[in-house]
C-alpha cells in the first residue's frame, strides 16, 4: 500500500514534480490535427496540469501555448485568431505562434515594451493526425517519436481521444486490467485455442471453434 506522499508523488505531473519532469523528455500529443481549422477558434487543453490552448493560425500552422494573455492573465481561449498571430480580446496585445509579442495598441508607438514580452509557448508538430507538443527543457527538442501508427498513410490509421476522469497511472492500470480480462476470454494464453487450461490446441491452427478438448466456440475474429 502506497503513502500519501508516495501517491503523490508517483500521480503528480505538473512542473517541478518528479513524474512531471520525466513525461517532459517527450513529445505529448495534445489534439488531433482535424480539431484545428486554420484561423478558428483556439482549443482549450490541460497537458501535464497546465491549462493551455491549440490553434491553427490562417496559414496552417498550429501552435501551442499558455492560455493567459502575459498582461492581466485574460483568456486567449476568447483571442482573435488573426494571420499574424493571437490578439487577446482584453486590451489588444497581439501574439506570434512562437509567443513573441508582436503588437501594443495601448503602449505609444516609440515603445520598446513589445520586445520584453513573451507569452510562454510550447515547440508544435503534426504526425500522423495528432498535433505533438514538447514542454521539456531541450532546445532544439528531440526528434518526434517514429511510431508506426503515425507512419502509415492516413487511409491505414484511425484516431480517436475520449475523456477519462482520473490521473494516468490510473488510466494506465485499467488498460492492463482490460488487457488481462480480454485475455482470460479468449484463452489465458493467446497461444491457446480457448480459456481452458487442458487445452492445447494452437492459435495457428485458425480453429473455427474448439471442440476438440474444450467445447467451446471462438471465431477466429476473437484473436
Ligand atoms: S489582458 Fe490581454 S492584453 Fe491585457
Amino acid at each position: 500500500m502506497l503513502t500519501a506522499e508516495e501517491n503523490a508523488q508517483l500521480t503528480r505531473v505538473g512542473p517541478g514534480t518528479l513524474m512531471g519532469e520525466l513525461m517532459r523528455q517527450y513529445w505529448i500529443p495534445v489534439v488531433q490535427a482535424s480539431e484545428l481549422a486554420a484561423g478558428g477558434r483556439p482549443k482549450r487543453v490541460r497537458i501535464l496540469g497546465e491549462d493551455l490552448i491549440a490553434y491553427r493560425n490562417p496559414g496552417g500552422r498550429a501552435a501551442v501555448c499558455s492560455e493567459f494573455c502575459a498582461h492581466r492573465r485574460a483568456s486567449l481561449y476568447f483571442a482573435r485568431n488573426e494571420e499574424r498571430g493571437l490578439r487577446c480580446v482584453y486590451h489588444g496585445w497581439q501574439y506570434g505562434p512562437d509567443g513573441g509579442c508582436i503588437d501594443m495598441p495601448n503602449e505609444r508607438p516609440e515603445s520598446s515594451f513589445q520586445d520584453k514580452v513573451t507569452l510562454p509557448t510550447y515547440p508544435c508538430a503534426e504526425r500522423g493526425g495528432v498535433v505533438w507538443t514538447y514542454m521539456g527543457p531541450g532546445s532544439p527538442p528531440p526528434g518526434l517519436p517514429d511510431l508506426e501508427w503515425a507512419l502509415v498513410p492516413d487511409a491505414q490509421r484511425f484516431v480517436s481521444k475520449f475523456w477519462q476522469g482520473c490521473n494516468y497511472l490510473q488510466a494506465l492500470d485499467s488498460a492492463r486490467g482490460a488487457r488481462r480480462r480480454r485475455g482470460s476470454t479468449t484463452g489465458a494464453s493467446r497461444s491457446t485455442c480457448c480459456r481452458s487450461t487442458r487445452c492445447r490446441r494452437r492459435k495457428s491452427e485458425t480453429i473455427r471453434s474448439c471442440t476438440r478438448t474444450c467445447g467451446s466456440r471462438w471465431t477466429t475474429t476473437s484473436w
